[in-house]
């Protein structure tokens, strides 16, 4: 892909990744990514905000050569995670006037990283700016979105704010802004779900704190630029500030079908009982998928059979994934089965201290269920809807 303009003198130049499939060697990219860089030209001295995936490092220079680029001035550093600071040292070879402009916290994590010369920073405060000439860059603190060094920048006559991951998402498209508006509202969920959620206290935050700004694009590091900045500023502060809806998710193993019999009627009893579910096997389940259906649940209940005295281990998997992404569940409960006893409710309760949840009485069968256990999942099944209607959760 070529540089495409943004606004005179103001050029994306960026890379796709349309097949990268794995982040952090965790995160499946079912619809790859970009990492996109932006070149802002002023009247006096030439900007680069980020760079890319030091994979991706020869596209960028070659995108920097097309446009005739031969000085840079600064190389703004919003955050110094590798997918976008990782070809800073190549830049700073090829162009070596550029300083990098970042956070204080930022320069010592881009020098421990990367080894970029500590004369090579300026570092910038809260609101500082930075002329080009006849544009303007102001830099917005922004911590905790998603590394405690992460800050925004605004381009004050073009109202573009470049927020790096902030507002992102795993995308790779020819789009250069969100056209498909369904699958941008998807990847972008499940972009706020695997790297954002787990600090939806400092996003607030951080969501108050530009909403004064005038901004007509929002250009993210990630995925197609918003030239409709409602659109997605609408999303996040409903992620982040509404009450959880009235839905269960219910990630489960089978091993021999027990769990499964009564994974199956409880969804039946929720659903009679007018309550959502998404249902998870986690034998083939995206993890994704299960992080996106966690950002509006009001309950999750797990499903697990009981091996070697404990939850199978996917499932343990999955419990740990959840008390990390920490999502605005209320209440969980666990039901399952085991063959002749063991610990697994105990121990799946000891892997979720970070979810602020009431237990609901987890319902465990000996061997496969029988009346008695379906009965105690109807009863589970009403307290679900109980306490969901009791906090109005819609
Ligand atoms: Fe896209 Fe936190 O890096």
């Amino acid at each position: 892909m070529k540089p495409r303009e943004i606004r005179p003198g103001v050029y994306w130049v960026g890379a796709i990744d349309w097949d990268r499939r794995l982040f952090d060697a965790l995160i499946p990219l079912p619809d790859g990514t970009s990492y996109n860089s932006y070149l802002i030209k002023g009247s006096e001295k030439t900007a680069l905000i980020d760079t890319v995936d030091p994979t991706m490092q020869e596209v960028l220079k070659n995108n920097l050569s097309q446009l005739g680029i031969d000085k840079i001035d600064y190389v703004i550093a919003n955050h110094a995670e590798q997918d976008h600071s990782g070809a800073i040292p190549q830049v700073l070879e090829k162009y070596p006037e550029a300083k990098v402009v970042c956070t204080p916290k930022c320069k010592g994590m881009l020098i421990d990283l990367l080894m970029i010369p500590e004369a090579k920073f300026i570092t910038v405060n809260d609101k500082e700016t930075i002329s080009l000439g006849n544009r303007t860059l102001e830099f917005i603190h922004a911590p905790w979105v998603h590394w405690p060094e992460t800050m925004l920048t605004y381009l004050r006559e073009d109202r573009i704010l470049f927020p790096c991951d902030f507002f992102g998402s795993h995308l790779a498209t020819t789009d250069l802004y969100v056209r498909d508006g369904g699958q941008a509202y998807e990847a972008a969920k499940r972009y706020y779900a695997e790297i954002m959620m787990p600090f939806r206290n400092t996003i607030q935050k951080n969501l108050e704190k530009i909403k004064d700004y005038a901004i007509d694009i929002i250009a993210p590091s990630h995925g197609p630029l918003h030239d409709k900045p409602e659109f997605i500023l609408k999303a996040y502060h409903s992620w982040v500030f509404d009450e959880p809806k009235n839905i269960v998710v219910l990630p489960y193993i089978s091993m021999h079908g027990s769990t499964r019999k009564m994974v199956e009627y409880l969804v039946g009893a929720l659903v009679q009982r007018g309550v959502a579910v998404k249902q998870f096997d986690l034998t083939v389940t995206d993890i994704g998928k299960l992080a996106m259906a966690l950002v509006d649940a009001a309950t999750v209940i797990i499903g697990t059979p009981t091996i070697l005295v404990g939850p199978h281990p996917n499932v343990a998997y999955a419990a740990i994934l959840a008390n990390a992404l920490k999502p605005k569940v209320r209440f969980v409960s666990i039901i399952g089965s085991y063959g002749w006893g063991g610990k697994a409710v105990e121990q799946l309760a000891g892997m979720i201290p970070n979810l602020k949840v009431e237990i609901l009485e987890p319902v465990l069968s000996k061997g496969f269920p029988e009346e008695a256990d379906f009965k105690a999942l109807d009863n589970l099944a009403t307290t679900v809807a109980e306490k969901h209607k009791e906090y109005n959760f819609a």
